[in-house]
């Protein structure tokens, strides 16, 4: 056990010692960067966040710090992300906080940023900005990032994500552009916006106990979930669309691997047209630039 054999013993450790218990046991254990992550883990456990011991592995650990490290240690083996224990995430350079009700931020989604920001490259631009699902609140955030005269709103179904959302607008000094509310996407909506943002649960329901255990069991279900097909949140979405979108709107639409041609379909029968398909790092499409059909 990990606590044996760190804690059971009454001398300090050095640095290069408890990493290599550590990723011992994350070798052992399946995970699949053991020695980064002991380094990161390592040093939230010395409130050292930004330290990753690089010629200082003969660095002295205190036993106080002992009984934290071996507990990240152990939640890791299960398979927990590491974002999920330290309970932070980089989105767009922007350092949001995660919790176990919020979807871990992914570079997928920066795709939908990269878009916009080619579609908008006027940064003096004031848009009104709306980010449907927002989650730990990373798309909206980042985007007001680029735009620094423009303003935005963040739903989700999840109280517990607005909560996030709103800290990390704080935590971002973006809290006085941003706002987040509860809702069941645009219902009870009546505004219009230049950018709509949307990142929703696209896994079919029956993929999902294929998922890796790092999603399956650390992410929440209905960030994943989109019912039978995966579709269920676009037949939704698209309903809505047309009616938020200001006449010279954008749409930037994440979707899922091979789901391209249904979402389009659609799309297209809400009145949506498509301007252009965006691929991630992966070269996998993975973001839909929609407009109003008439434009
Ligand atoms: C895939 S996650 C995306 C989170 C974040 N935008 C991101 O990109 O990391 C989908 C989000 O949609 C939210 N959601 C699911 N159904 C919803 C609904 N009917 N109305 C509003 N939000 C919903 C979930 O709670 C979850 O936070």
């Amino acid at each position: 056990m990990v606590e044996k054999q760190i804690t059971c013993l009454h001398t300090d450790y050095k640095v290069k010692e408890v990493l290599n218990i550590a990723v011992a046991k994350f070798k052992a254990a399946g995970v699949a960067q053991p020695i980064n992550d002991a380094r990161i883990l390592l040093g939230h456990s010395l409130n050292k966040p930004n330290e990753r011991f690089y010629g200082r592995e003969g660095d002295v650990v205190k036993r106080e710090h002992l009984d934290d490290f071996s507990s990240k240690i152990l939640r890791r083996c299960k398979r927990e992300p590491v974002s999920k224990i330290i309970g932070v995430k980089e989105f767009w350079s922007l350092d949001l906080l995660v919790s176990p009700y919020v979807l871990d931020p992914r570079p997928d989604s920066e795709t939908l940023i990269e878009a916009a920001v080619k579609q908008f490259p006027d940064k003096n631009r004031i848009l009104n900005i709306l980010d449907l699902g927002t989650g730990s609140g990373c798309l909206l955030l980042a985007a007001l990032q680029e735009w620094p005269h423009s303003y935005g709103l963040g739903i989700d179904i999840d109280s517990r994500c607005i909560e996030i959302a709103k800290i990390n607008a704080k935590r971002n000094e973006l809290d006085d552009r941003a706002k987040f509310q509860t809702g069941n996407w645009a219902s009870n909506l009546d505004k219009k916006f230049d950018i709509i943002l949307c990142n929703p649960p696209y896994i079919p329901a029956n993929k999902i106990a294929k998922l890796n255990e790092e999603v399956r069991l650390y992410e929440p279900e209905r960030a994943l979930n989109g019912g039978q097909t995966g579709l269920d949140c676009y037949v939704e979405l698209a309903a809505q669309f047309s009616n938020l979108l200001s006449a010279d709107g954008l749409i930037f639409l994440e979707i899922g691997f091979g789901q391209k041609k249904q979402i389009l379909d659609i799309m297209r029968s809400n009145s949506l047209k498509l301007i252009k398909i965006e691929k991630d790092l992966a070269q996998i499409d993975r973001c839909l630039i929609l407009s109003h059909k008439h434009c």
